[in-house]
């Protein structure tokens, strides 16, 4: 047979497009393998069901029965809950009052009160155990709400908290009068920030530094500087890791657009090693060294606590490992290795989660407790990445703005907080620091397993985390038993807990039995009543199941009723 040349080349094309669509399709199976199976691995299938799940809840008697407790349990339980309910009315009254004032107008408020429990029971503890958000004074380590309640503090402010608020009221009024000559002038800088790069380069061990006004920006400076010196598109992130709230970090539910060049990774597997080394198209790597306390999850919210599958263990050695591999992959790939280190930072260690896990990031983002009390974002980076133009294509910019970066009294307040960290009272709060806060979390779970109580918590150094040790429905209902002995939480609740390290061995003991207590009188109201057939397993496909008939009842509805399309 005789082939033309036309015949041979359309099956040279041919052959070279179904070549290309295997490399594609082979690129696309090791990327989804190299997703974690939850769904905080599979971020667009996990937007596309928060849509379907539609809103219904518990009436007043299945609220307190929702897991099949029989009648004398509900009824210990109804009791309980309305003592407590007596407890919050009449010791948080005007806080409470205040609160509920301010939500008409504070968007925020309006979030954070409904977001604190599974939305099935969200109605009448919104009644019964309305939000008391608003406190007036910090001391120590309490804060005292509108009632003159002082409450130990849990929040860490976010993360910011970790020298103590009277440090920072401290570093923000003698970094003022440093600046008070200048005032908040903008696009100068005031002398100081000189030495604060000076001593973020000794920090980070990296060789320029930049301001920004918050984590978000300091991370969105961070992964365009990587996508501006790469030429490439894509950020991969980690299952579960929150790196701020910006659209390409934050691919997740909560985003109402899809992020189309973030990779979702899983982390610690060999997988993503290689989805690393074989796309050619990744800028950066992301790393929230929080996440080695629970890898691949995402930052535990009472919220989302419908079980008691929420787990967490932190093994140093193994993130370190993990970290020394990435870092090699990186290296060898041309991907930039950044160190997203807004919570952790100074935490840790000084030198942060670079120091701790010994390894070294190509660009570091810090940002909370660095603004000593004032807020801030900043990226360290190596020279090369830091550059945001190029010498030989004058029109190829790489653009960072914001009109409040290097605020003076932002870089006051820096500049008493980084002084602060070289004397040695401060200097001895990190000596021995995961040994102090190790031995501190053993002695909770101690007295906690002592009660027999079904509650553990778990640490990465000062960050704790809440977890339950037999399968129930009702666990966040501890914040609310908590609050009521003097323990103040986040809006996430149990889900993490942030110590400030002035907390002294006295404080620790005083929140030690507050918390066993809060715990006991959560199991005498019964609300740990066990279901022998019940297993965390059992409990979600309960909620399945209430979720699937809801949304039918309402297609049956909007069909056969109105005769219009479901919502
Ligand atoms: C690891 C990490 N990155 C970024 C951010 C965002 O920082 P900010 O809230 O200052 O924007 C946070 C905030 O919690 C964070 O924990």
């Amino acid at each position: 047979m005789q082939w033309g040349s036309a015949t041979l080349a359309f099956y040279g094309i041919g052959a070279a497009a179904v070549a290309t669509s295997v490399a594609a399709l082979r690129k696309r199976l090791e990327l989804s393998q190299a997703k974690h199976p939850s769904l905080s691995g599979h971020v667009r299938i996990a937007r596309r069901l928060a849509r379907f799940v539609p809103f219904y809840e518990y009436d007043a008697e299945r609220f307190f029965c929702s897991d099949g407790a029989p009648h004398d349990i509900a009824a210990r339980r109804r009791a309980g809950f309305n003592q407590l309910s007596q407890t919050y009315r009449t010791r948080f009254a005007e806080t409470i009052r205040a609160t509920a004032e301010a939500a008409e107008s504070l968007s925020d408020l309006q979030f954070t009160a409904a977001y604190r429990v599974p939305f099935q029971y969200r109605r009448l503890v919104r009644a019964h155990l309305p939000s008391a958000s608003f406190v007036e004074s910090s001391r120590g380590v309490t804060l005292t709400d509108l009632d003159g309640n002082r409450s130990y503090d849990l929040t860490g402010a976010y993360g910011v908290n970790l020298l103590g608020y009277d440090f920072y009221k401290e570093t923000i009024e003698r970094g003022a009068v440093r600046v008070r000559e200048l005032g908040p002038v903008l696009g100068f800088y005031h002398p100081l920030i000189a030495e604060n790069a000076r001593m973020l380069k000794e920090i980070s061990g990296l060789d320029e530094v930049s301001f920004h006004m918050s984590g978000t920006e300091a991370v969105m400076q961070a992964v365009r500087l990587a996508r501006y010196h790469t030429r490439r598109s894509h950020v991969v992130r980690f299952c579960g890791a929150y790196h701020g709230w910006w659209d390409d970090v934050q691919p997740v539910v909560g985003n109402p657009i899809a992020a189309r060049q973030t990779y979702t990774l899983t982390e610690m597997s060999e997988r993503a090693l290689r989805v690393l080394r074989k796309c050619r198209n990744i800028a950066c790597v992301l790393v929230n060294p929080l996440q080695a306390l629970h890898p691949n999850v995402s930052p535990p919210s009472d919220s989302a606590l419908i079980d008691s599958a929420r787990g967490a263990d932190f093994d140093k050695a193994r993130y370190g490992e993990w970290l020394k591999k990435l870092r090699a992959v990186c290296s060898e790939c041309n991907i930039v290795l950044i160190f997203d280190e807004v919570f952790v930072g100074f935490r840790l260690a000084k030198g942060g989660a670079q120091e701790y896990f010994g390894v070294r990031a190509d660009l570091v983002t810090y940002g909370k407790t660095l603004g000593g009390g004032l807020p801030v974002g900043v990226v360290c980076g190596r020279r090369d990445l830091m550059k945001r133009y190029r010498e030989d294509r004058p029109a190829d910019i790489c653009l960072a703005r914001g009109t409040f970066n290097s605020h003076p009294y932002v870089m006051a307040a820096m500049n008493e907080f980084l002084h602060a960290l070289k004397t040695p009272q401060i200097d001895a709060l990190y000596r021995d620091l995961d040994k102090l806060w190790n031995a501190r979390a053993h002695m909770l779970n101690a007295r906690l397993a002592a009660a027999s109580l079904p509650v553990r918590v778990a640490n990465l150094s000062s960050i704790w985390t809440v977890c339950y040790t037999q399968p129930a429905r009702y666990n966040w209902m501890l914040q609310y038993y908590l609050r009521a002995e003097g323990l103040l939480l986040s809006w996430i609740g149990t889900g993490r807990l942030i110590f400030s390290l002035n907390y002294s061995d006295a404080d620790l003991a005083a929140v030690v039995d507050r918390f066993v207590a809060a715990a006991s009188a959560m199991q005498r109201d019964g609300w740990w009543w066990r279901n022998p057939a019940s297993t965390d397993r059992t409990i979600r496909r309960i909620l399945l199941k209430e979720i699937i008939s809801e949304r039918w009842t309402r297609v049956r509805r909007a069909v056969f009723d109105d005769g219009q399309r479901p919502a």
